[in-house]
């Protein structure tokens, strides 16, 4: 874990929230690296759910909303931990992390359990009293509840369909640590797959399978992913039935996503405090109904997390220790890396330097020339560029430069007025 946190740090790929203020606790900032690979991250995603599927439409819905709707899902009343104090060092702590009445650091006097509720709140317009008073929404899935029945007139769509969103929640996370693993303020990309009564159980397992096979497929070993299903008695109040994707993160075997059968439980409370009648026509059957949603849930920001550990590989090349980030092509923050030989040579830098030009239109592409080759390779290896393109001597007479390969360190000479063509099959 220290050698992934170090990585992000070092190569701009995480920082700290805050930092030359000292931080802000389970906040992060993505820097120049991180923020290409959350972008690809969550493109991958929505092209394989939204794009790639007939019955998945998208939503942007905004993070505040009236809190009516936490009364519904229940996050006001629920949505909490059982905390203790420490009457000496003043620290807080999860009950079920303490066993006796004594803070497990410092020895203290602990106070009584007390319900702490994670939701941020906040309060709009110029007045702050209970009436203006709101929250920073802890799951992107209630903006997608709210609006299944807009969604479902204006697209014309028929059960079984889902909804997808991306975006920030916020929760007041007790426990924290692993860099971003549980953070404070993250994003999510959830689906709302609405399906008819009595067809949900098969739709879950579907979507179980559906969602292990993606981070398989984006170059997650299967061997560090695995499937937890819930006991009866750790699920949450609104769900029937859930399976964590789990990932063996350095520090343990931990949640990636999961994948719930929330039955009707948030369409049916919106509908009782709306008033508004959210129950769905099907023509088929000639049917009122309020569909049942089977829900995939996953995180941002601890995909990241995964993807970056399970590409972080450590060799030994000549003697010498090489590290590189085996991450899928589609993820890589940088796709090509251009890099002329000899800096001080004229002709050889203005030959690179329209090579990165030409393929910037296309592909994330970084121009560098500030180290001996050697240097340079490492430099990209360690932040996963799947291509560099080196331009020598020898391509001012030959007009052919070599790309060489992240993974298997082979060289091709490639014409130069190739290249592009070259490189964009690579990324298909
Ligand atoms: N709508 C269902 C829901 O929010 P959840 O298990 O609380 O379920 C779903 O969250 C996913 O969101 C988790 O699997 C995880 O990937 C991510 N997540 C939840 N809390 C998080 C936090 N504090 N920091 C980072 N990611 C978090």
């Amino acid at each position: 874990m220290e050698k992934i946190v170090s990585l992000c740090k070092r190569r701009g790929f995480i920082f700290q929230s805050s930092e030359i203020y000292g931080g802000l606790a389970s906040t992060w900032d993505y820097g120049p690296l991180g923020s290409e690979l959350k972008r690809n991250l969550k493109e991958v995603w929505w092209r394989t759910n939204v794009y790639g599927r007939d019955d998945i439409e998208g939503l942007d819905a905004s993070i505040l909303m009236r809190p009516e709707t936490w009364m519904a899902s229940g996050h006001i009343s629920n949505f909490e931990d059982t905390l203790v104090d420490c009457k000496g060092c003043k620290k807080r702590f999860k009950v079920e992390h303490v066993t006796g009445k004594k803070c497990p650091e410092c020895g203290a006097e602990l106070t009584e359990a007390r319900q702490f509720n994670l939701m941020l709140k906040t309060h709009l317009g110029p007045i702050e009293d209970s009436t203006s008073l709101t929250y920073l929404r802890p799951e992107t899935a209630q903006g997608i509840f709210v609006n299944f029945l807009n969604v479902a007139t204006t697209m014309r769509k028929k059960t079984p369909f889902g909804i997808a969103q991306i975006g920030k929640s916020f929760r007041n996370e007790v426990t924290t640590g692993n860099l971003t693993f549980r953070s404070r303020e993250f994003e999510q990309m959830e689906i709302e797959f609405f399906v008819k009564p009595g067809t949900d159980e098969e739709w879950y397992e579907k979507w179980v399978e559906e969602r292990f096979s993606w981070y398989v497929k984006y170059g997650i070993k299967k061997e560090n992913l695995r499937k937890r299903v819930h006991a009866k008695d750790e699920l949450a109040h609104y769900a029937k039935a859930c399976t964590d994707i789990e990932y063996q993160f350095p520090f343990g075997w931990s949640e990636l996503e999961g994948i719930a059968n929330r039955t009707d439980f948030d369409l049916k409370q919106h509908s009782r405090l709306s008033g508004k009648d959210l129950q769905y026509f099907d023509e088929e059957s000639k049917e009122h109904y309020i569909p049942y949603v089977i829900e995939p849930s996953g995180g941002v920001d601890r995909s990241i997390l995964a993807f970056l550990t399970d590409s972080y590989r450590e060799e030994k090349v000549k003697d010498e220790k090489r590290v590189s980030l085996a991450i899928h092509k589609k993820l890589a923050p940088i796709k090509v890396a251009i890099l002329p030989l000899l800096r001080n040579r004229p002709e050889i830098v203005s030959l690179a330097r329209n090579i990165a030009a030409d393929l910037r239109s296309d592909l994330r592409v970084m121009y560098d020339d500030t180290a001996s080759i050697g240097r340079l390779y490492r430099r990209q290896d360690e932040i996963g560029t799947p291509y560099c393109v080196t331009v020598d001597v020898d391509s001012l007479t030959d007009k052919k430069v070599t790309v060489r390969d992240r993974d298997t360190m082979l060289q091709d000479r490639i014409d130069v007025t190739n290249l592009k063509a070259y490189l964009m099959e690579k990324f298909i």
